[in-house]
């Protein structure tokens, strides 16, 4: 089967596709045909060397994955063949084939595309444990998502509205902007060509919790405008700078800087994922999410999906189908 490899820590056109031999398959594990892989900013962080998982060499990137059970090992017992599933597999999802531990797979609707089913569970799923289980947003409160048009930023737009907040979406053009007003956004910020926190001000709105993918210099600004007990959520560093606020700015708004880590969350709290999951896949179906599958690109295409992200190129999922 063909596989995207990863030889040594280096940029995305560093990765190959080459022929390689079919795992055996484990007692606890599956094997599943990839019809759709999601993109996600970790795996371009991951073939550089700058993610904090850090796999042997040669490894295949690719974090979540959706298709159709090959091979079920003798222990596992709610998949079998012929099932069409979605699962987080952290690697190895640009490839023709993927072996999974059979926890971290799930079976996905009937009438769910594997695209769709590919880029909804990570971006979806991050955004859901950030916003509804970390930073318990309510309806009437006020959302601040920066990085607004990306993977994780338009799921946290879509879901914020789904749990009754204003959203104000942040991003760095008038094209991005536009992608977030369709999925729901109120308030619109570019915060390449505008002051962030002078455009809060205009707007007279302080954020009752901040969505913030990007980290860098937005860091700062974002949280100085943070309402009385907001939550701002450290969910990311797109623009590679880890911000650093003094703690003086915590005391004097009564806030709390909280951290997200899904991957993290799947694994220790797995029921409650789930239940973050359902209450997504019904939003789905009354028409209150609509994820975004702006590009699809082949096996060979990975290195240019990857740049793709790096350069601030993509709006809402990248989609691979092999
Ligand atoms: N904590 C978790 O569990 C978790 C889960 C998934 C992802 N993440 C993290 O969340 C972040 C976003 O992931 P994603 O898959 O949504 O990526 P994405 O689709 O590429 O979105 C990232 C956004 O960051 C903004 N950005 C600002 N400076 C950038 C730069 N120098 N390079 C690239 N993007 C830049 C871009 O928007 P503008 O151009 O509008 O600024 C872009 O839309 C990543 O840091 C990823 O590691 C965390």
């Amino acid at each position: 089967m063909r596989a995207v490899l990863c030889r040594k820590w280096g940029m995305p056109d560093d990765l190959e596709v080459a022929d390689v031999a079919r795992p055996p398959v484990g007692a606890a594990e599956v094997l599943i045909a990839v019809k759709a892989a999601g993109v996600n900013y970790p795996d371009a962080l991951m073939v550089q060397g700058k993610y904090q998982l850090k796999p042997p060499f040669p490894f295949t990137p690719g974090a979540e994955i959706a298709g159709e059970v090959l091979m079920a090992g003798e222990k596992v017992a709610h998949l079998k063949p012929g099932d069409r599933v979605v699962a987080f597999c952290g690697v190895g999802g640009f490839a023709e084939e993927v072996l999974v531990a059979a926890a971290l797979v799930m079976p996905i609707p009937a009438d769910m595309s594997y695209p769709l089913a590919a880029a909804f569970t990570l971006a979806y799923g991050t955004s859901w444990h950030a916003l509804a289980d970390r930073a318990g947003l309510k309806a009437g409160e006020t959302l601040l998502v920066l990085g607004a048009a990306g993977g994780v930023g338009l799921a946290a737009v879509e879901i914020g509205k789904a749990l009754g907040a204003t959203v104000i979406a942040a991003a760095s053009s008038a094209e991005k902007l536009a992608v977030c007003r369709e999925h729901g956004a109120d308030h619109l910020i570019d915060y390449e060509h505008e002051d962030l926190r002078e455009s809060l001000k205009k707007l007279g709105l302080s954020p009752d919790v901040v969505f913030d993918p990007v980290g860098g210099r937005f860091a700062e600004p974002a949280f100085r405008a943070i309402a009385w007990r907001g939550r701002y959520l450290v969910v990311g560093f797109a623009a590679g700078d880890i911000p650093a606020l003094p703690w003086n700015l915590y005391l004097l708004k009564g806030a709390s800087l909280v951290g997200v880590f899904w991957g993290e969350f799947v694994k220790r709290e797995g029921a409650a994922n789930l239940t973050g999951i359902r209450q997504l896949l019904g939003w789905l179906r009354e028409g209150k999410l609509r994820p975004l599958i702006s590009h699809t690109y082949t096996l060979e295409q990975v290195p240019q999906a990857l740049n793709d992200l790096l350069a601030r190129r993509a709006t809402g999922k990248l989609v691979v189908v092999p």
